[in-house]
């Protein structure tokens, strides 16, 4: 795959690019991996210093660490500016003219999806799509038959290899750590399968509320939001088989194969919840009923997971921020030697924390001291941090794998489809909605979706 020899950043005075994408960009700059000029594209007015300046204001108030003005002033060198409407010739034609002579364009479309379909015909009638990539953000459409549509036009410029879908979730080291733990380790695979897992949760917490996006919140909602992408494709990573092979394709139908074997949710398998305070943020309707909590129960219908269940939880103004999945096994059968009355031993738990600093803790019991043969949990807990060392941004990563023209991080066309399908009974549907107070951990109603002896594990 030959690398890209320009980025174009469609949007480039928006928020993504300010950010994420321009922090990402000072880091690829920082490792001698950027070396392609990047060009933005916006409506708003300027030229190539007002976009050096946004560049620059990014940096100071999204970047991690102290900024190196070098390396600063070396990716302001890159940064070059196209003033224009999306929807006007002029604009592709000064895009042209700006590129020169880089003949593999990558088109990074940081607009709202109701234009992607003009900017794609555009590209194909200036000739920009040839040896060209796309790249556009979640959510890939509405419902099922949106992203279909999304897709169609998208896909009659460009061919599936073209395109790279960002689900930022996938350049996420902590969620890509998960393959390595499931497939480079043999002491689990063994028991990661119906016959050892008693159930399996992914919680995605977040402390902050709508934080200023309400009104795009509000045409939106948990489920659209993080629920169809993030968290399935985390569903996807914890339950598919091992890919037979490298590159990106194997992996890919690994995890669509999860989501064709997963059932379509109904109004049972899902709880819904709205913060108290969130009608009175800016943006939102009065008297919207968008979920702000969503908790659902989801069936694989596959050899390995067969009536386990799998559940995910996220919601916004939550009693703190983190994204965790815990396997939980199934308990060993009483202790006999410790007696009649003593208690079943706890489950052993495999609780990954996903977000920040990330790591694993596996939740094993031990004897308590003393007489009796009573037993305890213990965590055997790594950070990945401190033994591994500070991942890279996602965004870094996957900016990155476009240059390069490696789609394995990306969401396939069918996974985003077949994601759609599997919550498509909840979009537009009357599920009640119920009220929770922020800091907390969403309305109690959901904990109607566990099985007898199964309860809410709580990020720790
Ligand atoms: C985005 C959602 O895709 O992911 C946000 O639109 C959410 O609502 C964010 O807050 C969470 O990302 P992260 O990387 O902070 O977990």
């Amino acid at each position: 795959m030959t690398r890209s020899d320009a980025l174009v950043l469609f949007g480039a005075t928006g928020d993504l690019a300010f950010k994420k994408l321009f922090p990402a960009l000072y880091e690829l700059q920082a490792k001698g991996r950027l070396g392609v000029p990047v060009i933005g594209v916006a409506l708003s007015e300027g030229d190539d210093d007002m976009l050096r300046a946004r560049a620059r204001a990014s940096l100071e108030a999204h970047h991690r660490s102290a900024v190196d003005p070098a390396v600063l002033d070396a990716l302001c060198g890159q940064l070059r500016y196209v003033q224009g409407d999306y929807l006007k010739d002029a604009t592709y034609e000064s895009l042209c003219a700006t590129l020169g002579d880089a003949e593999r364009p990558a088109h990074y479309l940081a607009i709202p999806p109701s234009l992607f379909p003009t900017v794609v015909k555009e590209l194909a009638e200036h000739d920009l799509d040839t040896g060209a990539r796309v790249i556009v953000e979640k959510p890939f459409g509405r419902d099922l038959d949106s992203a279909r549509e999304l897709n169609a036009a998208i896909g009659s410029v460009f061919a599936e290899d073209q395109v790279f879908r960002i689900d930022h979730y996938l350049g996420k080291e902590t969620v890509e750590n998960l393959l390595t733990f499931r497939f480079a380790n043999s002491l689990f695979e063994p028991v990661w399968n119906r016959d050892h897992v008693a159930s399996v949760q992914i919680t995605m917490s977040e402390a902050f509320g709508v934080a200023g996006r309400g009104a795009f919140y509000d045409s939106v909602g948990a489920v659209r939001d993080v629920v169809q992408n993030h968290l399935l494709q985390i569903v996807c990573v914890l339950a598919m088989e091992p890919p037979a092979g490298g590159g990106a394709d194997p992996l890919r139908d690994e995890k669509v194969k999860v989501l064709r074997a997963m059932r379509q949710v109904t109004a049972d398998d899902v709880v819904f919840g709205q913060f108290d305070g969130y009608l009175d943020e800016d943006g939102v309707k009065p008297d919207s009923q968008v979920e702000t909590y969503a908790a659902l129960r989801l069936s694989i219908d596959s050899w390995r997971w067969s009536g386990v269940p799998w559940f995910v939880r996220t919601g916004k103004s939550m009693a703190g921020t983190a994204l965790e999945a815990v396997v939980e096994l199934k308990p060993t059968p009483t202790l006999l030697f410790a007696g009649e009355s003593a208690p079943r031993p706890h489950p052993n738990l495999i609780r990954f924390r996903l977000g920040g600093v990330g790591g694993v803790s596996v939740s094993i019991e031990a004897k308590r001291p003393g007489r009796t043969f009573a037993t305890k949990p213990i965590d055997l807990r790594v950070d990945f941090e401190r033994s591994l060392g500070e991942p890279d941004d996602a965004y870094e990563r996957l900016l990155d794998d476009i240059l390069d023209g490696n789609q394995r991080r990306f969401a396939r066309q069918d996974t985003v489809e077949e994601a759609w399908r599997v919550v498509e009974p909840l979009l537009g549907s009357s599920i009640p909605v119920y009220p929770y107070a922020p800091g907390t951990m969403g309305p109690n109603e959901a904990g109607r979706l566990l099985s007898t002896g199964l309860h809410w594990y709580d990020p720790a």
